[in-house]
């Protein structure tokens, strides 16, 4: 059978990984395939610098050579960003091209205009690599799982903010010096701010909210909070607790809605999830009849993404002569079957605390903080109060809480930085057990 022709859009870090993979396992891949994945030409921003790893691959810097190419079967979108990249995508789709990306932005922003016209075109889209790198977790929730109605799913799915997490836990390292190695490893985005305050996270959730509930991408309606406000303090008094501090992006089934949000979380340590360290990314999916299940591996880097970027590549060289309407759906529920169910707002998410404040070391302090938990219906798990340090007057108290809404621990937080026995303000990190609920 004639080879079937691909046109890439970025020769960074994951193109030349995916070159890179085509080239070294070129003989197995199409004998899965059934046919030679052939990269036909890559359009590239410095074709002197792209030379080298390129070869002869013929080079372009007008990425909508590409798109237009009527020898192209499959266009891999690399470039990152929302801008050209969507107009490439849309050029792509409306030529006829099918289309792989790993852009999480893109896809959790403009997922919903791009699949209804890739639906409308009988063209596929396919977005493994954008979540989780080269764990195959798309895959998993839309086809392994199908026959589960999903309750929940936690994951840590920015490498960058677990690696930054992780050296600072491990090596008491700077938060600065950690990003920078995350930069120059390959982990962190362009800009690193989507990673260290959850955006990055939040798109790769959105992605997969939509494909466990059949619900539209909805990014604006994630929660998001990032590690920066994150103390070694605290990280130490959550391990003394039996706690790892982790980035989860959290996605719920709840009564009236569904939980979509991305914060530190404290989660037990003997959990596998706590245990997954450095740049490493991980998925706990739970599903009705499943119960629990965890994906686990590289969430970035240039091969292990690369490895999702041609698993899609054979996924959609395997289906491109089916019927349309016989291929997987790109949300896993079909079109005309998304569900309108809402996202709730962050005041009316059910979780539970730990709480860190300073407070004078003086009788009263603890009755008068546990009968503002108490009025708030807030049930105490555990409560610590440090030694004082040596000539000072205030102590640390930290605070667990059992589950409870949202609006009910802000209230309770804004009454307690009232209290003149407390100092400054009340740190307040979200905590899951991350068990049945
Ligand atoms: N910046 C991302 C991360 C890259 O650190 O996980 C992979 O999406």
């Amino acid at each position: 059978m004639k080879p079937i022709n691909v046109g890439l859009l970025g020769l960074g870090t994951v193109g030349g990984g995916t070159l890179t993979v085509l080239r070294r396992n070129g003989e197995e891949i199409t004998r899965r395939a059934g046919r030679e994945i052939r990269v036909m030409r890559a359009a590239v921003r410095n074709v002197d610098k792209a030379r080298a790893l390129a070869g002869n691959l013929p080079l372009t810097t007008d990425p909508f050579e590409v798109v237009t190419d009527p020898n192209i079967d499959i266009v891999v979108e690399l470039i990152g960003g929302l801008e050209p990249a969507r107009e490439l995508v849309m050029q792509a789709i409306a030529n006829g091209k099918h289309v792989v990306t790993a852009n999480k932005h893109l896809v959790a922003k403009h997922g919903n205009e791009i699949f209804a016209a890739a639906q409308a075109k009988g063209v596929m889209v396919a977005f493994e690599a954008a979540v989780a790198g080269g764990i195959p977790i798309i895959k998993a929730l839309r086809e392994g799982l199908t026959a589960n109605r999903i309750e929940w799913l936690a994951g840590i799915i920015n490498g960058t903010s677990n690696f930054i997490l992780t050296e600072m836990r491990d090596k008491g390292a700077a938060f600065e010096d950690v990003l920078k190695e995350a930069q120059r490893l390959g982990y962190a985005e362009a800009d690193p701010t989507f990673d260290i305050e959850g955006i990055d996270a939040a798109h790769k959730l959105t992605i997969l909210s939509a494909i466990a509930f059949g619900i539209p991408m909805q990014f604006d309606r994630a929660y998001t909070e990032g590690i920066s406000k994150l103390t070694r303090e605290d990280v130490k008094y959550a391990e003394e607790l039996g706690y790892r501090i982790k980035l989860l992006g959290i996605a719920r089934r709840a009564e009236n809605g569904i939980e979509l949000r991305v914060h530190p979380t404290l989660i037990p340590e003997r959990r596998l999830i706590a245990n997954v360290d450095g740049a490493m990314n991980a998925v706990l999916v739970r599903g009705d009849a499943v119960g629990p299940t965890l994906y686990y591996g590289a969430g970035a880097g240039a091969e292990p993404t690369a490895s999702a970027v041609v698993a899609d590549l054979v996924d959609v060289t395997r289906l491109h002569t089916a019927d349309p309407h016989h291929r997987v759906p790109h949300l896993a529920f079909q079109p005309d079957q998304l569900a309108d169910t809402p996202i709730l707002q962050m005041d009316e998410v059910r979780t539970a605390y730990y709480l860190r404040l300073r407070a004078f070391d003086r009788p009263g302090v603890l009755a008068d903080i546990t009968r503002i938990l108490a009025d708030s219906h807030i049930s105490i798990d555990a409560m610590v109060q440090k030694e004082p340090a040596e000539g000072e007057e205030q102590v640390n108290i930290i605070l667990l809480t059992h589950v409870t809404v949202e609006k009910n621990i802000n209230a309770a937080i804004a009454k307690i930085e009232t209290l003149d026995s407390v100092a400054g303000t009340v740190m307040r990190i979200r905590l899951e057990e991350l068990t049945g609920r």
